[in-house]
């Protein structure tokens, strides 16, 4: 069997303990897990762990990323700044398996405040197995790309 591709992962305080759990769950499922951080729950932004991430991907250096903060929502618009990142915010499993039927997303975003652990498994699972369908569905990412020269 195909060893997966690693996985970069990051959150902010409040996805802190959602992190170390999806974290263990990605390792049980045979996943090498780069963290970018925190380690622990003290106040840090958002955007400073999202930037690790999303640039881990727009460098090309990882293929798929995970990042948590509360709500999901300031690390889903962080990310999306980066070249190449197409971040999706789940907080629901048909929302994650969409996201990579439809857009190819190459960065899960979840909040930690909003769900639970056992549908985090599901959604990162789900996330993770489910392919991109391709066809119509590229050339239409293709065209998020150009946006970023406007
Ligand atoms: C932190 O309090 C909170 O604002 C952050 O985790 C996130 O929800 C922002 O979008």
């Amino acid at each position: 069997m195909k060893t997966p591709s690693p996985i970069v992962i990051g959150a902010d305080h409040a996805g802190y303990a959602l992190k170390e759990f999806v974290k263990a769950y990605l390792t049980a499922l045979n996943y090498d897990v780069n963290d970018c951080g925190p380690g622990g729950e003290d106040s840090v932004d958002y955007t400073d762990f999202g930037c690790m991430v999303a640039e881990g991907i727009s460098s090309g250096r990882f293929e798929r990323g995970v990042l948590i903060c509360g709500t999901g929502q300031g690390m889903a618009m962080t990310a999306n700044r980066f070249c190449g990142v197409r971040a999706a915010l789940c907080n629901d499993l048909f929302s994650a398996i969409m996201s990579r039927r439809h857009n190819n997303a190459n960065i899960l975003v979840m909040g930690g405040r909003i769900i639970g652990t056992e549908l985090a498994k599901e959604i990162v699972r789900a996330w993770l197995e489910t392919p991109f369908e391709g066809g119509r569905h590229q050339r239409r990412i293709e065209k998020i790309d150009t946006l970023s020269a406007k």
